[in-house]
């Protein structure tokens, strides 16, 4: 089965073309991310018109590259939540306009399930039941895969995701935006013990996480040192920074590899490009003899080649939508589609 994806939540873009789920012939990609450096993120508007101007093109490309006629194609998927509302809407009136002229159906998949579904490109050999550590720019929260379509939320940040919190740092320090690449650059060379970082306590679920107090602490510190003519050691900030958010998702994903007793972890999301926290989630993983299975980075930040491999399992589950299909800024990935 031959599905054409698309991708628009945020500031890139996409749209592939990916057989059965798991076999991608073309991902194109178009980043705007220059475009908003300027501002130090995201603008909503300007992203919606870029994708409007990027699309149609993108589609054609992915057709051409992967030598694919248009009759080929058996059903169109596309991100409809969460995201950017007026930057999702660009790409589900797109994918609802292609449903429709090539008369195949529509299937509405969720990003983060997206994310998570890189895994299936990258391990053809992966299977639910695993869980998941999704780390974005948007989220962070620990999943139970426990079917290609049935999942479960067993933790998440009850305030920022951590790749926000990269950002945020990176962006006080001065990197350009979204800083999280060039912050866990800069780490690599840094002493991590130099500068203390809170260890936010939570009540209540153990598996959630929070960023917020990290982040604030650490931009703080930036702040103050300044106020008293100094600067901050940028590459000990960003090591010292960058171990205490490992340090809040690692012993949550061991707790909920012992809770669900899963032999996979699979990680997923823009931060799981992040160094040191591969690192700790390798020798975690070696440590509890489970399954570590990272996607290569390019899978990991948004792409529609996701989006196309999870679309075949919503396919296949009968999750499917019509031309009054509607984009959503914020939705569980849980339970029913629609
Ligand atoms: O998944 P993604 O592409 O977009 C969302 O759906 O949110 O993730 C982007 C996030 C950004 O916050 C970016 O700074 C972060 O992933 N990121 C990193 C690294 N590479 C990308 N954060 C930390 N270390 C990295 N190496
Ligand atoms: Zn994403």
């Amino acid at each position: 089965m031959l599905i054409l994806s698309v991708e628009s939540s945020c500031d890139e873009t996409a749209v592939a073309l990916v057989r059965d789920g798991r076999q991608v012939l073309t991902d194109c990609i178009a980043s705007q991310v220059p475009l908003h450096r300027i501002y130090g993120g995201v603008v909503p508007e300007i992203a919606s018109r870029k994708h409007i101007e990027a699309i149609y093109g993108l589609a054609e490309q992915a057709l051409e590259k992967a030598n694919v006629s248009r009759a080929e194609i058996d059903a169109v998927a596309v991100t409809y939540a969460p995201g950017l509302i007026g930057a999702l809407l660009v790409g589900v009136n797109f994918a609802k306009a292609a449903a429709m002229a090539l008369n195949v159906p529509l299937i509405p998949v969720h990003h983060i399930r997206g994310h998570i579904a890189a895994n299936y490109i990258a391990y053809p050999d992966l299977e639910p039941p695993f869980l998941c550590l999704v780390v974005s720019g948007g989220h962070t929260m620990l999943v139970d895969v426990k079917d290609y379509t049935d999942m479960e939320i067993l933790g998440s940040t009850r305030d920022d995701a951590a790749g926000e919190c990269f950002d945020k740092v990176a962006r006080v320090l001065g990197m350009p935006y979204p800083g999280g690449a060039a912050l866990d650059k800069a780490a690599r060379s840094g002493d991590e013990n130099r500068y203390p970082m809170p260890h936010t306590k939570l009540s209540g679920n153990p598996l959630d996480m929070s960023f917020s107090g990290l982040k604030t602490a650490a931009v703080n510190l930036i702040h103050n040192t300044r106020q008293k003519g100094g600067e901050v050691e940028v590459a000990d900030l960003c090591a010292s920074f960058s171990r205490a958010v490992s340090e809040m998702l690692l012993p949550r994903t061991e707790t909920a590899l012992e809770q669900t007793g899963r032999h996979v972890l699979a990680v997923a999301g823009g931060v799981a490009a992040n160094s040191r926290i591969r690192a700790d989630l390798d020798r975690l993983c070696k440590k509890r003899n489970v399954r570590l299975c990272m996607p290569p980075l390019s899978l990991c930040g948004d792409n529609a080649a996701m989006i196309g491999a999870q679309g075949y399992y919503e396919f296949l589950a009968g999750n499917l939508a019509d031309q009054t299909l509607n984009a959503y800024a914020t939705k569980s990935m849980e339970g029913e589609t629609l």
